[in-house]
């Protein structure tokens, strides 16, 4: 349990990345009381400083000695090193909210949404997890929907941008944008085909059922955060030459009917959703429009007259605030009401 202070020593692992640099502008905008702020990332990073509220804070390497008297970690390194590192610091009685997938299936820590299943930080050993980013902004949107007519079954497709691999990801698709304008070869090297002006139904690996990684996560995650595995999920993820904001496509079954409308009034009254529905006036929601957004924005609601009761969705949000940096600031705000 964290303890009650009035300002806490809080540190950001990875911070040089793209959720890492997301996390402290998120600490910084959201007035987090922080009392002094830690920053860790690699060797690489040595000698650098990041500003927060206007002070240059030197980055640190990152050992497992480093975690003594940091109340709350927000990791944003990769999973390799939060297998390494979180347990370490957990143990020097730093709690560790976890970016990477390396805890979130583990039955010992909770996988948390604040706006879906806040209560199960009551559960934690030190340990909790952050949803996949394409899990955390459908789920905010299941939430209502499940609780409302029960979901029996959803088909989601994903159109996921590059900042969601990081920042190596959005400099290959502004090179390979300017390289093939200019006519101009191009080697992909962070993905396995061209990024720019084109689509890869592929993110993170391929296992033996043809499935990637990602989409089995947004199949199991779903379940747990929504506590149901009764919850049927198939998943097709592709990466598209966007630089920032998610977007997904989302078909659902319900065991209770629900038209357009009424699914319309639920969302707009949920937490965490805009409901940006007036395709008359062209407004639905769009990836550029959701950059430094904290809402998922949901539109495109439709009845899909094909099955008794389904409908369709179009959902959009920045996957560096809402599927990272935010929901995990989100979830330290939510420990501190508790504490
Ligand atoms: N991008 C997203 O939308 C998103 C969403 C949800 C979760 N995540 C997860 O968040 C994590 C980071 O993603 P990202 O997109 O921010 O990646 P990124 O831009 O590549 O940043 C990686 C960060 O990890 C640090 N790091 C790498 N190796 C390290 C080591 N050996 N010791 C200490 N620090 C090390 C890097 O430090 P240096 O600069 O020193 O190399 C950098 O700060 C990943 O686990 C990812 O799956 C990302």
């Amino acid at each position: 349990m964290l303890q009650k202070k009035d300002r806490y020593t809080v540190s950001v692992v990875g911070a040089t990345g793209a959720v890492g640099n997301e996390m402290i502008a998120t600490l910084e905008e959201r007035n987090f009381p922080v009392g002094t702020l830690r920053l860790f990332a690699s060797e690489r990073s040595e000698g650098k400083t990041l500003d927060f509220h206007g002070t240059p804070i030197a980055v640190e390497i990152l050992t497992s000695k480093v975690f003594e008297g940091i109340d709350i970690a927000l990791f944003s390194a990769g999973g390799d090193r939060s297998r390494e590192f979180a347990p370490a610091a957990a143990k020097a009685g730093c709690i560790v909210i976890d970016n990477s997938s390396a805890w979130r299936m583990d039955p010992e820590v909770p996988l948390v949404v604040p706006e879906v299943n806040p209560d199960d930080l009551d559960w934690h050993k030190g340990i909790i997890a952050n949803p996949n980013c394409s899990t955390i902004q459908m789920v905010v949107v299941l939430k209502p929907i499940h609780d409302a007519a029960r979901i029996k079954r959803v088909v989601v497709t994903t159109f996921q941008s590059v900042s969601g691999t990081g920042k190596k990801a959005m400099d290959e698709l502004l090179n390979q944008t300017q390289d093939i304008l200019n006519f101009k070869d191009i080697r992909p090297v962070v993905y396995p085909h061209q990024i720019a002006f084109n689509c890869l139904p592929h993110i993170d690996t391929f296992m033996d059922d043809g499935y990637t990684k990602e989409e089995i996560k947004m199949v199991n995650e779903t379940k747990k955060i929504l506590g149901d595995d009764s919850v049927k999920v198939t998943a097709t993820t592709v990466r598209v030459p966007v630089f920032r904001g998610h977007s997904e496509s989302l078909n659902i079954e319900t065991e209770k009917k629900l038209s357009a409308n009424e699914t319309r009034a639920i969302l707009s009254t949920a937490p965490g959703i805009i409901v940006y529905d007036a395709p008359e006036k062209n407004i639905y929601p769009l990836p550029a429009d959701t950059a430094n957004k904290d809402e998922v924005y949901a539109g495109r609601i439709r009845e899909d007259d094909t099955i008794e009761k389904g409908l369709n969705l179009w959902i959009a949000a920045d996957n560096l605030r809402k599927g990272a940096a935010l929901n995990a600031v989100q979830i330290a705000e939510e420990l501190i009401k508790r504490a």
